[in-house]
Parts: C-alpha cells; structure tokens; sequence
C-alpha cells in the first residue's frame, strides 16, 4: 500500500506537536483523554513529547449504526476513570472526518466541567466535514483517502503498521 505519511515525517510532526502543547501549556498540567482505540498510537506518542507533567485517561466510543451517519451520536463503551471538574482537559483523536463523532463527544466531555477543553488530532480530512468542530492542533491535513497504520485501521486490521498508507493502493 502506498505511503502517505512516513514514520519519520509522523515522529516530526508529533515532536512538534508535543513542544508546542508544552509551551501552551506551560505551568499547567494538561489531562489527555484518548478516544479508544484508533488514538492510541499518537497518544502514547505525543504523551512523551510534552516535556511538561500531564495525566491520561481513554473514552471508547462506538456508533450506533446508520442513525450516527446524521446525528454522530455515540454510545459510550467505556467511560472516562476521572473526573473532568477544573481540569485542562485535551482530547486525543487519530483523524477528525466527517467530525460527527468529535462533536457529540465534546458535547459530552464539556457537561462535565473542564476549565478548558483543546482537541489535537493527527489527521485531518476537512473535505469530509458535515459539522464545523474546533480541531485546536491538528498533525497532517490530508485528502480524502481512507488511510490505515499508527493506529488507524480498517476492519480493527493494520493499526499496528508504523506507516501511514493508503488502504487498498
Ligand atoms: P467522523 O465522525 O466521521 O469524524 O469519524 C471519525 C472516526 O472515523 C475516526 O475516529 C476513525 O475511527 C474513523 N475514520 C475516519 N476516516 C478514517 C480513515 O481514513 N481511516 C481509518 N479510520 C477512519
Ligand atoms: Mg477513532
């Protein structure tokens, strides 16, 4: 399959992402919230190129069928360990596509209280957008390709691929 983004030009581009979240952020301790499951690549990554303290917590999602392509609305499979009250809460997203399910997720996480709520997203496919959704770091903006590897899959397939490539090329 053809490479999109190289594992090099992804270690680049989170480095950067991670000292520019440092900066932002400075004298604050972010709370990570990784969405489940395709998340977990960049955030294990982005975690260790923040170069100041955080925490972490995941959220697992998953739709609800032909009635989420409209509403994006999710079902919570596994909920968040920690409260959000007072925190600098981040949420951490593999790709923002048509951005229903970033939308009803920050509906969600905002009902409970952060001081501040910042999205990061590896990818970004902004052709796809049905609802406007705050992306506040974004990794690649890309076109519209279905892309797998860092932790994105296909059928829970090729998450593992260190590369980002473009399924069935
Ligand atoms: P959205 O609600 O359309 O923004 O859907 C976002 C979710 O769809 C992401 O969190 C991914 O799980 C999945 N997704 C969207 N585009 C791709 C892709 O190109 N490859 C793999 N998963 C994708
Ligand atoms: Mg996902």
């Amino acid at each position: 399959m053809k490479v999109l983004l190289s594992r090099e030009a992804i270690r680049d581009r989170v480095e950067a992402m991670g000292r520019e979240i440092s900066r932002d952020y400075a004298g604050r301790e972010p709370h990570l919230v990784g969405v489940l499951k395709g998340a977990c690549t960049f955030m294990t990554d982005l975690a260790r190129a923040i170069e100041i303290p955080i925490t972490m917590d995941f959220i697992a999602v998953s739709s609800y069928g032909a009635a989420t392509k409209t509403s994006g609305e999710v079902r919570l499979v596994k909920d968040l360990d920690q409260g959000l009250e007072g925190r600098d809460l981040i949420v951490i997203e593999d790709i923002v596509d048509t951005g229903l399910t970033l939308n009803y997720l920050l509906n969600v996480l905002r009902a409970r209280g952060p001081r501040s709520l910042k999205v990061a997203a590896l990818l970004s496919k902004p052709s796809r957008r049905l609802v406007e959704v705050q992306a506040d770091y974004v990794g690649f903006t890309i076109d519209d390709h279905f892309v797998v590897g860092y932790g994105l899959d296909y059928n829970e397939r090729y998450r593992s691929l260190p590369d980002i490539v473009v399924y069935g090329t």
